[in-house]
């Protein structure tokens, strides 16, 4: 089995946008319905809400049927589902270690923020990617899709400030 790039960018792709998609897109009800855990604080906070994450998890899954329509494989349509659903789970699990944390809404956290969200990613749909796509379970792709994510991230979260859409640039 040798690197494959293409394999890469297809699997990327939907949980980027369901990451992406929420900054525009989101707002409204909160998942955690306004509660607070056992420690006081809440279990998500106001940034995550319904809607991004449906709207996330909707885009995603329409990348996926694009991927599925060029490549001729109906399982991205499936694997997308599987990639943006890990992304928004992973995006929610930072987001309860950040409020177990202390740390408020916003605040940046390296692990939770850029990288958490591709890790579950990749885990959640862990055993269609062997199946299907396992150049992406390489090492060195692991390695690349971590290094490109964060690196993404990033430059994103720029982009959207200095366009008024958040607050702060990470
Ligand atoms: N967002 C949303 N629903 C989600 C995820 C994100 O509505 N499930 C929107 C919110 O408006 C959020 C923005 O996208 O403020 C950016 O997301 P993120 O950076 O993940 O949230 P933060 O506001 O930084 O909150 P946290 O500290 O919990 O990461
Ligand atoms: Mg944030």
């Amino acid at each position: 089995m040798q690197f494959d790039l293409i394999a890469i960018i297809l699997f990327l792709l939907p949980p980027y946008v369901a990451n992406a998609v929420p900054v525009i897109f989101g707002g409204g009800a909160p998942v955690d319905f306004g509660m607070s855990a056992w420690d006081g604080r809440r279990w998500l906070g106001d940034g995550k809400t319904w809607k991004g994450l449906i709207v996330g998890i909707v885009a995603g899954v329409i990348v996926g049927y694009a991927e599925a329509g060029v490549t001729g494989n109906s399982a991205f349509a499936f694997l997308a589902f599987l990639s943006s659903s890990g992304a928004m789970l992973g995006d929610m699990l930072g987001s309860f270690i950040k409020r177990r944390l202390n740390y408020e809404r916003g605040r940046p956290s390296l692990l939770m923020d850029q990288l958490l969200f591709i890790i579950v990613a990749l885990l959640l749909p862990y055993f269609i990617l062997a199946a299907m796509l396992p150049q992406v379970l390489l090492p060195e792709a692991v390695v690349l899709v971590l290094v490109v994510t964060y690196v993404l991230h990033r430059v994103m979260n720029i982009i959207a400030n200095l366009l008024g859409l958040k607050k702060v640039p990470w």
